[in-house]
């Protein structure tokens, strides 16, 4: 620690105050604006925090209080709050994604919990080329968000299953996953290294299986508790859309998270013309839920493109469907919500070890029963969603 007053020793100071949300130390998200340092010892600090009305505000005000009041010879302290513009707020995304640490490819519970890190060097990917907006009107990128009314019903399989299906059927695909209670598609995807951002910060998706992927945990790392809150999940889904290197996507995949919260139907104001795919497992609870979740999505005004039943079988080695959870719970979902069941996933045990080795099923076993029917339901979503009649809200 530098015991004498200046500016360098403020910042080395401020280096260890983190941004409550990314995790990330404000000095490395370009979050302090400015020091100012006098002979008489007062300092001045001003802050600019990612999105207004911020309710934590207080804390990185007395963080920033209590890491500079360490500074030897600080006889005056005046922290002054304010909001980044846009241009800061790229800048600061841009750097959590540089800064989040990729740890992706072990168990998140093996991890050990340490600090973000900051000597990641800054990379930069080649400039973006300007791909159309998936926001614009008139899009022709088709969207769907997978939604459950609960987590561990295999909504994030089925995701990236689909995404690497319609990958196989000669599409662009785009893969986003905003689950921010439980991102796991870069694990499933097997993507792993550090993601890169271009010269004019964009993020670059990582491209596995023919899929562009993009996720909540490209932000932070995958061991943070992360409190997230709607004006930030809102600008991180705006940053997902507009500030991400897509290209000319055919569909764009979307993991939601589950059930009915902030981020849904943030998702849902911004693409009116995303279309929704329910996933359920056969058990009557989890249809129960997932119908709740259906009951919202439509009230908001999204249509439901149909239902998606997991874990419906096991396939005996005699050739029987064993029914494990029960049965009936997609048909009786998708009768409700009166659209079709438009595919039953047995449970495989590749399934699952595809998903935690990084290689879904379509791409590592492409002729085993699982891998059929997501094949199938790729190409029964192809023709139900046709290509270049969805007009976007424009917002
Ligand atoms: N059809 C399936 N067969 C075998 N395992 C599956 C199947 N679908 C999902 N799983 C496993 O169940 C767990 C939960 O699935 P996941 O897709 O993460 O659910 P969610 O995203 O709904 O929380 C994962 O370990 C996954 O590999
Ligand atoms: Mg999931």
């Amino acid at each position: 620690m530098p015991n004498t007053l200046n500016e360098q020793s403020v910042r080395t100071a401020l280096a260890a105050v983190k941004d409550p949300e990314l995790g990330q130390s404000i000095i490395d998200l370009g979050m302090v604006r400015q020091v100012k340092v006098d002979d008489a010892g007062a300092v001045a600090v001003e802050v600019a925090l990612t999105v207004a009305g911020c309710p934590l505000h207080e804390r990185i005000d007395q963080d920033v209080r209590a890491a500079v009041g360490q500074v030897p010879g600080v006889r005056d302290l005046t922290v002054r709050l304010d909001v980044m513009d846009e241009t800061e707020r790229r800048q600061a995304f841009a750097a959590a994604v540089r800064l989040s640490e990729a740890r992706r490819g072990a168990a998140p519970a093996a991890r050990p919990v340490a600090p973000a890190s900051r000597e990641i060097p800054v990379r930069s990917g080649p400039a973006a080329p300007a791909g159309p907006a998936l926001l614009q009107p008139n899009t022709r990128t088709r969207i769907i968000g997978v939604a459950s009314g609960k987590g561990g019903v295999g909504k994030s399989t089925v995701t990236a299953n689909l995404a690497v299906a319609l990958a196989q059927r000669g599409h662009k695909v785009g893969l986003m996953d905003i689950d921010v209670y439980g991102f796991s598609q870069g694990r499933i995807m097997g993507a792993t290294g550090q993601p890169e951002v271009t010269a004019d910060e964009k993020i670059i998706p990582w491209d596995r299986y023919g899929v562009k992927l993009v996720s909540m945990g490209m932000f932070v790392p995958e061991d943070q508790a992360i409190v997230w809150r709607g004006p930030m999940l809102g600008k991180m889904m705006q940053q997902f859309f507009s500030d991400v290197v897509w290209g000319d996507l055919d569909w764009l995949v979307v993991d939601m998270p589950p059930g009915t919260g902030d981020v849904a139907l943030d998702v849902a104001q911004k693409v009116r013309h995303a279309k929704l795919l329910m996933v359920t497992t056969p058990q009557a609870v989890a249809m129960h839920v997932a119908r709740r979740a259906a009951g919202v999505a439509e009230r908001i005004g999204q249509s439901i493109v149909g239902v998606v039943e997991n874990m419906s079988y096991v396939r005996c080695p005699h050739g029987d469907r064993l029914e494990v959870f029960g049965r009936g719970g997609g048909k009786h979902l998708a009768d409700a919500l009166n659209v079709p069941l438009l595919a039953q996933v047995p449970l495989e045990p590749d399934v699952r070890a595809g998903g935690d080795r990084g290689e879904p099923v379509v791409a590592a076993a492409p002729t085993s029963e699982a891998a059929r029917v997501f094949l199938q339901l790729a190409e029964r979503l192809d023709h139900m969603v046709p290509p270049g009649i969805v007009t976007a809200a424009a917002r």
